[in-house]
């Protein structure tokens, strides 16, 4: 067999977002109010704001009529730049785009029997401008956000009655966008997704660990039945199509090579491969039994679950990457960062956030999962949240971002070359937008600056960054020149 030395020819190349993050026009056209939009801006940028919504703060965002608290209510206007942003992304050279469709401008409560029609129309507008520039769309179902209603109705995804409601609406944007959408995700971050206020409502402040664990797992049941029931429809509807899982793979590595944190480290990482476990094999493993009974934890399955995931299991595999995590047999977490769970690794900076950057440990991912799974692989999220300075001539000079995805690429072609099928890349994210952890708008991420601050003020005009010349170098060579 030919031995593969660089990145393949139809590799696809591009950058991703979600809806709640970037689109904004949170009310317009009949769209509903959704989790994400009840989440204020955190004061504590080191630790995040997701968890910080209860009944009396729930009732008071929905009384609030104005996104002055909630930056999400206000993305960066992508619902009106879209075409402006499509170009842009086009001038990179991008083979694939990858955005989430808002559950609630399809089903503004998720409750409704008919679609809105409007909310449809958007993203066939947003599809045609695409189709235009030759980029490919990657759908994400779920991001990190759900109607507002079934979180108060059902605790979210914890009440079986939503996989009803989601696969209600599944259907309708598999049909609507048949002949236009090759790549589909179901729900982003599926390890991460059913842990928080976004996904289950505001029920966790109070409880124990255990019955924390058994809400999260049981919720996350009930996203697995509703993944495959998506992939059922999808089969039917478009054959063609391919569905992936999507995971964020958090590699962790034992504190010392001291069995009993090796061990540990074993453990922790079968709790995040779990998620792709269920959704590409088709089963609960093993080893989640044992875990579930330590923890107490019983999932209450109906009669059909286990023959539906079987029958059901994703195309590929998507993940993002940002960090690795040290796991150690004491239990001791340093809780660095706003979004990282074990300890420190000292052999890695962080970034202003405490996010770990750890490029080889993509390598290592990408080998891992591909052993493990043997489905192509899609890396769907990787980039630098960082502080960035607009000069006087609308430049910015961001080589830390282009440092830290230039050293994740050329791991990437490492593991391409190690015999690794890797389908695509699509970096997080190609424009500035508000951050899903803490909802800051200084936290950024793009390629492409836009003019608009913490408070929601500026221009909202566009900025090419020095990153931005650069990644359309990368693509234009195929990854020759990172
Ligand atoms: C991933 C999410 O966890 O990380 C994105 O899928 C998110 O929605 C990204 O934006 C970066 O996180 P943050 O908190 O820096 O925006």
């Amino acid at each position: 067999k030919e031995k593969i030395t660089e990145f393949p020819k139809d590799f696809l190349w591009g950058g991703a977002t979600a809806a709640n993050q970037v689109e904004g026009a949170w009310q317009t056209n009949g769209k509903g109010l959704t989790t994400a939009e009840v989440v204020r801006k955190a004061d504590d940028r080191r630790h995040g704001s997701m968890g910080d919504v209860n009944e009396v703060t729930l009732q008071e965002a929905i009384n609030d009529n104005s996104d002055e608290h909630y930056p999400k209510r206000r993305g960066v206007d992508f619902y009106h730049h879209y075409k402006q942003d499509i170009a842009l992304f086009a001038e990179m050279g991008f083979k694939v785009f990858r955005l989430s469709i808002a559950w609630s401008r399809i089903f503004p409560t998720g409750l409704e029997e008919e679609p809105n029609e409007s909310g449809l129309a958007f993203y066939d507008r947003v599809f045609d401008e695409l189709e235009k520039h030759h980029i490919e769309p990657l759908v994400t179902l779920s991001h990190y956000e759900m109607p507002i209603e079934l979180t108060k109705r059902y605790n979210g995804w914890l009440g079986r009655e939503v996989i009803g409601a989601f696969n209600h609406y599944t259907e309708v944007v598999f049909k609507r966008y048949k002949s236009r959408v090759k790549y589909w995700l179901t729900f982003n971050e599926i390890n991460t997704s059913a842990w928080g206020f976004h996904e289950t409502g505001a029920i966790d402040g109070e409880l124990s660990e255990q019955e924390q664990l058994q809400i999260r797992y049981q919720a996350v049941h009930h996203q697995f039945i509703a993944s495959a029931i998506a992939t059922k429809q999808l089969k039917s509807i478009t054959p063609n199509a391919k569905i992936g899982s999507m995971l964020a793979r958090m590699q962790t590595y034992p504190a010392t090579a001291n069995p009993a944190d090796v061990q540990a480290a074993q453990i922790e990482d079968q709790k995040n491969l779990f998620y792709t476990d269920v959704q590409s094999r088709g089963e609960y493993p093993e080893y989640m039994n044992r875990y579930f009974a330590d923890k107490g934890i019983i999932i209450n399955m109906e009669a059909d679950d286990e023959a539906i995931l079987k029958q059901y299991p994703v195309d590929f595999i998507s993940f993002s990457y940002y960090m690795t995590n040290v796991t150690s047999a004491d239990g001791v977490q340093d809780g660095i960062g706003n979004m990282s769970l074990g300890g420190r690794n000292p052999y890695l900076k962080e970034s202003e956030w405490g996010w770990q950057i750890d490029p080889i440990g993509l390598r290592i991912s990408l080998n891992a999962l591909w052993d493990r799974y043997r489905k192509p692989l899609f890396v769907v999220e990787n980039g630098l949240g960082a502080v960035d300075e607009l000069t006087a001539d609308y430049k910015i000079h961001d080589d830390y971002r282009i440092d830290y995805l230039r050293l994740h690429l050329e791991q990437m072609k490492e593991a391409i070359i190690d015999g690794v099928n890797l389908m695509g890349y699509t970096m997080w994210a190609p424009l500035d937008i508000i951050s899903f952890s803490t909802s800051e708008m200084s936290k950024r991420y793009g390629l492409i600056y836009v003019d608009q601050d913490d408070d929601g003020n500026g221009s909202l005009k566009r900025y090419k960054k020095d990153s931005f010349f650069w990644y359309k170098k990368v693509i234009e060579t195929n990854g020759q020149t990172v």
